[in-house]
């Protein structure tokens, strides 16, 4: 048997199989950022994955960073994710929220009154943001207070509460791909000159008071977290990635984390060497795999469980392909994102 398709325990949880659906933004929610009946399909067709991570989800309406993703904020919004988790449930799966907050990776007409987008410091990104007006240019984002970075930890906290009480199994916090968390990482993106910027450590420090207020929440055997080293997406640069990722996952010790979500795209450095053994939770690898690599993982112990984007997105039974060796469906860019059930709900199983 595929050595993917074996148990394995990640925080509270036993794994049917170590096969871990990637966080995919699909941007089929309506403009009040709820989700429609269709997602509780899509998510319920992939519940044979040993572990569904959501989309990324946005935990106060300054997280939202593209048109049409989902919020998990107001009754509806939460509401609909209860429809979605319990899809997931019935039909034998776990599924953990991916909370997401953009920062300065938005524009103000996706923004609460034209709401300037934050940041740890006002340094306009290169890019354009996804709105329903086309592709808007990056703004000037707005340098966050110390009161304003208090209320943001706050908003990761209720937002873990409320994937709680919306039946996820625990909160993925996402600090990769360029957005607030890795904004705050990042030395080209946050120049502050207080305790949240300047050295490694300090740069980790909004971070970390994430997770403990999450982990406050939800105990840390429900939480994980997603980083992706040098994957420089959304304008990101930082001047020593491999200093301020060991100081992250060394800052990490202690909160008993469920797992730690490492995706490399192309980087220089093998982070997976650097990382795994500084980390005491579940080590999880993505990006670029297929069959062969990810058995190789396992296999040669490198990684607990490994995890696949575009490959689950095109396969609903997934696991079941890989245990016979079945061809794969291709996934299809153009209904990537929304709207409507093509290229969602309609991928064929075997
Ligand atoms: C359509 C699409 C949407 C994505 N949205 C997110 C997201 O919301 N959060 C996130 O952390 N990564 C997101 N990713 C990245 C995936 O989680 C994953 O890291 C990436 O697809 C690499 O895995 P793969 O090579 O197996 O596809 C997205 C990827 C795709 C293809």
């Amino acid at each position: 048997m595929s050595p993917i398709l074996t148990p394995v325990k990640i925080g509270r949880y036993t794994l049917k199989n170590r096969l871990v659906m990637a966080p995919m933004t699909r941007s089929r929610a309506n403009d009040d950022g709820v989700q429609p009946d269709i997602a509780a399909t899509y998510y319920g067709q992939r519940a044979s994955a040993g572990l569904i991570i959501s989309e990324g989800v946005f935990p106060s309406p300054m997280g939202k960073g593209y048109v049409h993703t989902p919020g998990l904020i107001t009754e509806a919004q939460n509401s609909a994710w209860k429809h979605i988790t319990d899809a997931v449930h019935a039909r034998g799966g776990l599924i953990f929220m991916q909370v997401m907050h953009c920062g300065r990776i938005s524009h103000p007409m996706l923004l609460p009154d034209g709401a300037t987008p934050v940041a740890p410091s006002a340094i306009k990104p290169a890019g354009q943001a996804w709105t329903d007006a086309g592709l808007q240019d990056f703004v000037t984002p707005h340098a966050l207070s110390a009161t304003e970075i208090a209320a943001i930890v706050a908003d990761y906290r209720q937002a873990a509460r409320r994937a709680l009480e919306a039946g996820f199994d625990g909160i993925e916090l996402h600090a990769a791909s360029g957005y607030l968390p890795e904004q705050f990482l990042s030395s080209g993106s946050n120049q502050r000159t207080d305790a949240y910027g300047g050295s490694a450590t300090q740069r980790t420090r909004f971070v970390l008071e994430i997770l403990r207020a999450m982990v406050d929440e939800a105990g840390g055997e429900r939480v994980g977290i997603k980083i992706s080293p040098e994957m420089n997406f959304n304008d990101i640069a930082d001047a020593n990635p491999q200093e301020t990722f060991t100081t992250l996952v060394d800052g990490l010790h202690g909160l008993g984390l469920a797992y730690l979500h490492v995706a490399l795209f192309g980087a220089q450095t093998d982070y997976h060497t650097l990382l795994r053994p500084r980390f005491d939770g579940a080590y999880l690898i993505g990006g670029g795999l297929d069959q062969a690599k990810a058995e190789a993982l396992i296999d040669e112990k490198r990684a607990d469980a490994v995890v696949f984007g575009g490959a689950f997105l095109a396969n609903p039974d997934l696991p079941e392909r890989f245990r016979r060796g079945a061809a794969l469906n291709a996934p299809d860019k153009a209904t990537f994102y929304g709207p409507g059930e093509k290229g969602y709900t309609d991928y064929p199983a075997l």
